[in-house]
């Protein structure tokens, strides 16, 4: 997945600006920065939910401008904020994407049950989606983001809203998506996610990336160093260029 040169503009505010990333097969690349840094506009841009201003964007080599559908039907995409459909429940929503996906009707049903046991919804699954708690709706959309096993996730705060349990079996899950040749880009603030399931980390402040860190930077054994340590830094010499 390539982004080169990416700006994306709001009236006369800039959210994303000259921004190039690079992340191989098989990679999990995670953003970072403060509220209003960019992170969920770089995401969009990438699904294609909104258009940049200049630059291009590559899934697999596949120009994601030229060519916007067929590079979305190789994109699984988990919102910040999940939107569903009130009046479907958690299966039927399921269902829904899993056919819009392509999946055979016996590819459906063993892929819906498999979502519903791991995200524990099973209980759940035939009431309305309006009446599920926050957390819930959370892990219906992140549910259908991985239906039909797409491969590249694009994960806008996966564990936000999740429980303990759920959390740690979603980074296990992740890691093994990651060893099975699965790219996932996800944006979160959460420092434990970042550094315990992330290949590299990229830094972005107000709209432009300023850091790219590797993992083997804060797991180094002999010598680590905490992400926020090194985020602070990051920001901090950003500031003093262009304060
Ligand atoms: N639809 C929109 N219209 C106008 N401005 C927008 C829109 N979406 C985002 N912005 C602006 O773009 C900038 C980046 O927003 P973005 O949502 O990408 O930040 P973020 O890094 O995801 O923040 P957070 O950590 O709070 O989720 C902000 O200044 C925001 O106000
Ligand atoms: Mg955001």
């Amino acid at each position: 997945m390539k982004l080169e040169s990416v700006t994306k503009t709001f009236g006369n505010s800039e959210a994303v600006i000259d921004l190039s990333l690079k992340i191989p097969k098989g990679e999990i690349y995670g953003l970072m920065g403060a509220n209003g840094s960019g992170k969920t506009t770089t995401l969009k841009l990438i699904v294609g939910l909104l258009q940049p201003d200049t630059g291009e964007i590559w899934v697999n080599g596949v120009n994601r401008l030229e060519h916007a559908a067929e590079a979305r039907k190789l994109l699984g995409y988990a919102p910040e904020a999940p939107y569903l459909y009130d009046y479907l429940s958690g299966e039927d929503y399921l269902r829904f994407v899993g056919q819009i996906r392509g999946l055979d009707n016996r590819a459906l049903v063993r892929e819906v049950d498999d979502l519903l046991k791991f995200f524990r919804l099973d209980r759940d699954k035939n009431e309305l989606i309006r009446n599920y708690s926050y957390g819930m709706k959370k892990k219906i959309s992140m549910a259908s983001a991985l239906i039909a096993d797409p491969d590249f996730l694009i994960l806008d705060e996966p564990v936000e809203g999740l429980d303990i349990f759920m959390v740690k079996a979603l980074k296990k899950r992740l890691l093994r998506l990651k060893d099975a040749g699965k790219t996932i880009l996800l944006a979160s603030h959460v420092v434990p996610l970042l550094t315990e399931i992330c290949d590299r980390i990229g830094i972005l402040r107000r709209g432009k990336l300023i850091r790219e860190i590797k993992s083997e930077t804060f797991h180094n054994a002999e010598n680590p160093v905490l992400l926020e340590m090194l985020y602070e830094e990051a920001i901090a010499q950003a500031e003093l260029a262009i304060p």
